[in-house]
């Protein structure tokens, strides 16, 4: 399914990240993990390593790679990138698969919430996703083509484009795309995140690089403490919807999507707990 390729997934600490660079893992993906708690990475690669041995620093044979760090710093984007190729791909294969997860909430809108965390929302969302696109486009399909006026034509893929599929995964919302007041600069991140896919998508779509949004409804996770919703209104509010959303299920999404022939792009999905019906 995704065997023998090369993998970066921010935000793998916990919840979503963390679900689809277990299940990259088991498909025979080799992964490099990052978020900023080191120590949740290590774990989680020595439980990914075959006969759960020490988190790999490189060793020959390494299946996962852990470059921990702000996934918005352009230093630890060209770390994470750089242990793909050199710890993972033996020193010349690129990423092939990266998956654009990190990321956090912000409870309320405009008008009530914290205004101390904006701009943090929208820095780890929004700013540091498109870094990590436009570094992981570079990767896969070249330097950044300088544009003035029209368009260049279409670029050809390259040579080894259907026997190596290469993918940049971007975790959206819901409620980036159908407004809640409930979770308005949140929404506004992912709003924002959903035109950066879909602009990259029509970039890199002729250079054979699939870049697909994902857009998750409520998934349980430390999301919600992050965002700080009230643990009690908000988990009545879950249950009375449930069951909610796991991470595996996302995580199961994402696997198939990268799973399909490298002719074949599922680009764009939502994926909601059944009876959620807002937004
Ligand atoms: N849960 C939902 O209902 C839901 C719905 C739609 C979309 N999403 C999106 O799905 C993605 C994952 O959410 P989740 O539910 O898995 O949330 P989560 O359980 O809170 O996990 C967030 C992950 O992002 C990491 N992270 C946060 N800030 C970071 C930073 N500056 N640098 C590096 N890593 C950072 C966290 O690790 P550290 O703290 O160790 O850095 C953690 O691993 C997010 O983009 C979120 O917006 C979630």
């Amino acid at each position: 399914m995704v065997n023998d390729r090369i993998a970066v997934v921010t935000g793998a600490s916990a919840g979503i990240g963390e679900a689809i660079a277990r299940s990259l893992s088991a498909g025979g993906a080799r992964v490099v993990l990052n978020a900023r708690r080191a120590d949740r990475l290590e774990a989680l690669a020595r439980d990914l390593e075959p006969g759960g041995g020490a988190a790999a620093g490189g060793a020959s044979g390494a299946r996962t790679a852990v470059v921990a760090g702000d996934a918005a710093d352009e230093g630890v984007i060209g770390r994470m990138l750089d242990a793909a190729r050199d710890r993972l791909g033996g020193g010349t294969r690129e990423a092939d698969l990266v998956v654009v997860n990190a990321g956090r909430g912000l409870r309320g809108s405009v008008y009530d919430s914290d205004v101390s965390q904006w701009e943090e929302v929208f820095r780890i969302n929004l700013v540091a996703a498109a870094r990590l696109m436009r570094a992981a486009a570079e990767r896969m399909a070249g330097p950044v083509p300088v544009v003035r006026g029209a368009p260049p034509s279409s670029p050809a893929p390259p040579a080894d484009w259907l026997d190596r599929p290469r993918d940049i995964v971007v975790l959206g919302s819901t409620v980036g795309r159908h407004l809640s007041p409930f979770s308005s600069l949140y929404g506004s991140a992912k709003a924002g995140v959903h035109m950066l896919a879909e602009s990259l998508r029509r970039l890199m779509a002729p250079r054979g690089v699939r870049v697909t949004l994902i857009e998750p409804g409520i998934v349980r996770s430390e999301f919600q403490s992050v965002a700080n919703y009230d643990p009690e209104s908000f988990g009545k509010f879950m249950d009375s919807i449930g069951p909610v959303l796991a991470p595996a299920d996302i995580a199961r999404l994402v696997l198939f999507v990268v799973s399909q022939p490298a002719g074949v792009h599922v680009n764009d999905v939502m994926i909601r707990p059944t009876r959620q019906e807002y937004p």
